[in-house]
């Protein structure tokens, strides 16, 4: 006789659980790709990676430096080091005359990890949250890991390739939790401060917890994004160091969080992971130094640059049907003259040219096979590059499809 629940240990044995039977994130598996053929000796030019090419901001590696020298760090309080929620709070009245009280932030390990926390601690299985189709993998597919139902929006050309009220009153029921992106990954495209408001209005008056992405500001070429906590302090607003202050590998992040959801956040995240990475948490308290922000703001001048050499070396390739890149450091492409398998197209490209891009696959589970995503946050030099490779894909290809 077989124990009780053994049929279900059986499963878990053979091929894991069924939470984590999620799709993968295909832009990881497109760097793990280009990271093999760099060790194998090959040319890459990376378009793929959603991440500046820049170390951290010098004053950063300075702290960082001293950090090591003097401090301990062992594990610090759950919600991050006093220090960085008062310099994260003092960000937020700098950049947006907005008054933050630290006790508003929570630090966390990425914003992904902040993602997780507040899904974990608003939503429960069945809930269902809306998201942008185009939108960010990682939401759908943690939310689907969590037992949530995911509501996509589709957001098309039309609409600016953002979520809108209307979309939002045209569902059955109001969701439990609508998530903005903006500057959006994969678009770049940018929610004004009028519409950002107007989703924020909705989505209090709905009781729809909204979670504002905006881990790419800082990053704008056509005029200012805006903070959801300017219109509602019930939202949850996501920040990171990863993008603006180039530090992706720090793995540190950070949260403001409404009120009624602090304590179930602090419970998770001790539990969880005890707190973020205490060396990471020292050398960020330095980023919101004038000194930091000076050389963040000289990286968002070369993304610009890049941006136009990009957007120009594609329409010569007549490339052009691209949704508007307002911020961020990403063009995101229908390609669908040369592909209908976008997956398959850049696995390919990468193999044949060197170049790596992400399939648009990963971001729109619908249209994203005639999609791609390519990232300006490199050299100039690599977009030139990568250029000059791409035009005789892109010949051979329309060629073939044609
Ligand atoms: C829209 C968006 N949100 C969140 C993240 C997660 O970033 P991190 O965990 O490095 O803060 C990313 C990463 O690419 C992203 O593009």
């Amino acid at each position: 006789m077989s124990a009780p629940g053994s049929s279900r240990a059986g499963s878990a044995r053979a091929g894991g659980s069924q939470r984590s039977d999620i799709a993968m994130f295909h832009v990881m598996d497109v760097l793990a790709a280009s990271a093999a053929r760099r060790a194998a000796g090959l040319e890459v030019v990376s378009l793929a990676a959603g991440q500046p090419s820049t170390p951290a901001p010098a004053p950063v590696l300075r702290a960082v430096r001293s950090a090591l020298a003097t401090d301990v760090l062992g594990y610090t309080e759950s919600a991050g080091i006093a220090p960085l929620r008062t310099a994260i709070a003092g960000h937020y009245r700098t950049r947006y005359g907005l008054e933050v009280d630290p006790a508003d932030v929570v630090v966390t390990t990425g914003s992904s990890g902040a993602f997780t926390l507040i899904f974990l601690a608003a939503f429960d299985v069945g809930d269902r949250v809306a998201m942008a189709r185009p939108g960010y993998p990682a939401y759908r597919n943690s939310l689907r890991a969590l037992g949530c139902e995911v509501v996509e929006l589709d957001c098309g050309a039309a609409t600016g390739f953002v979520p809108t009220v209307e979309m939002l009153d045209a569902l059955d029921s109001p969701p439990a939790g609508l998530i903005v992106a903006s500057p959006a990954n994969p678009t770049g495209t940018v929610i004004t401060p009028h519409d950002l408001a107007a989703l924020a209005t909705w989505c209090a008056d709905h009781g729809t917890l909204l979670i504002s992405d905006e881990i790419y500001h800082g990053i704008e070429y056509a005029g200012p994004t805006s903070c959801a906590w300017a219109t509602s302090r019930e939202s949850v607003v996501m920040g990171s160091v990863s993008k603006y202050f180039s530090m992706t590998g720090w793995r540190l992040g950070w949260m403001l969080v409404p009120q009624r959801y602090r304590r179930g956040v602090e419970r998770l995240t001790a539990n969880l992971t005890i707190c973020p990475p205490a060396v990471s948490q020292a050398a960020a308290v330095a980023a919101f130094d004038p000194e930091s922000i000076a050389e963040c703001d000289s990286h968002v001048e070369r993304y610009a640059a890049n941006r136009a050499v990009l957007l120009d070396g594609l329409a010569t390739l007549g490339v052009t049907d691209i949704a508007p890149p307002d911020g961020a450091f990403y063009v995101y492409a229908d390609i669908g003259d040369v592909t209908d398998d976008s997956l398959s197209w850049c696995a390919r490209v990468l193999a044949d040219t060197g170049v790596a891009m992400a399939p648009g696959a990963d971001f729109d589970t619908r249209s994203g096979n005639r999609t791609v995503r390519l990232s300006f946050a490199g050299t100039t030099a690599e977009i030139e590059r990568g250029l000059e490779l791409l035009t005789p894909v892109f010949e051979t290809s329309r060629l073939h499809a044609g």
